[in-house]
């Protein structure tokens, strides 16, 4: 791997987003009991006094073990927090620190690296390992987040700064997104790319279209209703398995209210659907089948970042080879264009934020709900993992990939070039989709 400079911040800047990464990790638990903080075992999460202890020594190994060649802070910290060595069943009953002193753990490898980015030239290596343990980070505080919804915790107390209120309302209708050969991927001049993303590639995509907007609760609500859970043909042979075992009828955190109407648990708090938000903690068995329902189809990973990345080129045939880092352009992202960074601790309508809004009036394909693509996570040519060997190697080929983030997404972390991937019965994730069609 070739470590370059990142202009992606300053050091000093990377100082703040550790402090502020590890904060957020401490502000997402800070009000839950200890037995909160163990939690039941299930496969889906992690006892959160672990993971957030997994955060500390992340950070600890990549950065003061593995670059600076410090001893370990803990002795006991590889048999603790190793997530590739240390079963996951078994950290329910691992020795675990008090709160106290795992607290303790993670300010300490925090003051060290904010000290190793403030004193004395950091390299470059230093900065890759910093902004990677940065990151790994912004990926376990949305993973706290889901973690809240899935146990139906109250939503996290966090000193957030509200966005400017919206319009919202629906997002109807297609764009048109023409054909033509998309690069798919991070290019070598990005500022930081995950090895996934390495590197962009060319991708016949042909002229398609695709919704403006995710789908609704509304939206798939008539799915539910119109009896789409029981019907064997909109569902693959996988996803009707999946749903008889688990005997799925509705989204995972709807219920029934009476009077053919529906209520959705958000966090710790059940309420009337709210028709214009996306589906949300949907699967992708489920999305796929509410394609089939609807006569549409999930768009491929490529299709989706043709309709986010990229502007028809200049004649009118194929893209430009510019690619936007955002679907607005490459300025950085912001209340006015996406609803990312726990800014309203859940999402808007389909409808609002139009600034955000993609070449091809695509809405929010930044934050709000990931969105599930039709493809199946797997490397792009020529691939070789990073330092971080188990982020993606071991992940190909049996994951799906989903798009975009989604509202407790940091928005530093990510791009139109970002993959993200989950198994596809996985309901707690922030996802939803949106479909797209043949064209006209
Ligand atoms: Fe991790």
């Amino acid at each position: 791997m070739t470590v370059t400079r990142s202009p992606l911040v300053t050091p000093d800047e990377l100082a703040g987003w550790v402090r502020d990464a590890r904060q957020r990790t401490i502000d997402l638990v800070a009000d839950l009991p200890d037995d909160r903080l163990m939690g039941p075992l299930l496969p889906i999460i992690n006892p959160l006094i672990w993971e957030i202890g997994h955060m500390a020594w992340f950070q600890e190994k990549w950065v003061l073990r593995d670059v600076c060649g410090e001893p370990p802070i803990r002795p006991d910290g590889d048999a603790l927090y190793d997530s590739s060595a240390v079963a996951h069943d078994t950290r329910w009953d691992l020795p675990l620190p008090s709160r106290a002193e795992t607290l303790a753990y993670m300010r300490t490898v925090r003051d060290r690296v904010v000290d190793k980015l403030q004193h004395g030239a950091p390299s470059d290596l230093l900065l890759y390992h910093v902004i990677y343990s940065v990151f790994h980070e912004d990926m376990h505080t949305e993973a706290f987040t889901y973690t809240r919804q899935t146990l139906g915790y109250a939503p996290p107390r966090l000193a957030v700064e509200p966005p400017p209120r919206t319009a919202g309302g629906p997002c109807p209708g297609d764009a048109e997104i023409p054909g033509g050969t998309l690069m798919l991927g991070g290019a070598p001049e990005d500022p930081f790319v995950f090895d996934n993303e390495k590197w962009a590639h060319p991708v016949e995509v042909t002229p398609f279209r695709m919704a403006r907007a995710a789908v609704t609760q509304a939206e798939f609500a008539a799915f539910v209703d119109e009896g789409g859970y029981r019907e064997r043909r909109f569902w693959s042979d996988e996803g009707w398995k999946w749903r008889e075992s688990e005997a799925a009828e509705h989204p995972v955190y709807w219920r029934p209210a009476g009077s053919g109407r529906w209520e959705r648990r958000h966090f710790d708090r059940w309420a009337a659907l709210e028709p214009h938000l996306p589906v949300i903690h949907v699967n992708w068995f489920e999305a796929d089948a509410y394609c089939r329902w609807a006569g549409r189809r999930l768009p491929t990973e490529a299709e989706w970042e043709a309709a986010a990345a990229t502007e028809p080129a200049p004649g009118g045939r194929g893209f430009a080879v510019r690619k936007r880092r955002y679907p607005w352009g490459n300025d950085t992202p912001g209340p006015r264009r996406v609803d990312m960074d726990w800014g309203v601790m859940g999402c808007v309508d389909v409808g609002a934020l139009p600034d955000g809004d993609s070449a091809y009036g695509c809405r929010q394909m930044m934050g709000n709900v990931w969105e599930w693509t039709g493809t199946t996570f797997e490397a792009y040519p020529g691939f070789t993992p990073d330092p971080y060997k188990e982020y993606s190697e071991p992940w190909f080929g049996s994951r799906k990939v989903l798009r975009g983030g989604a509202w407790a997404t940091r928005s530093r972390l990510i791009r139109t070039t970002w993959r993200n991937y989950f198994t596809p019965d996985r309901r707690d994730v922030f996802a939803g989709f949106r479909t797209c069609a043949s064209p006209s």
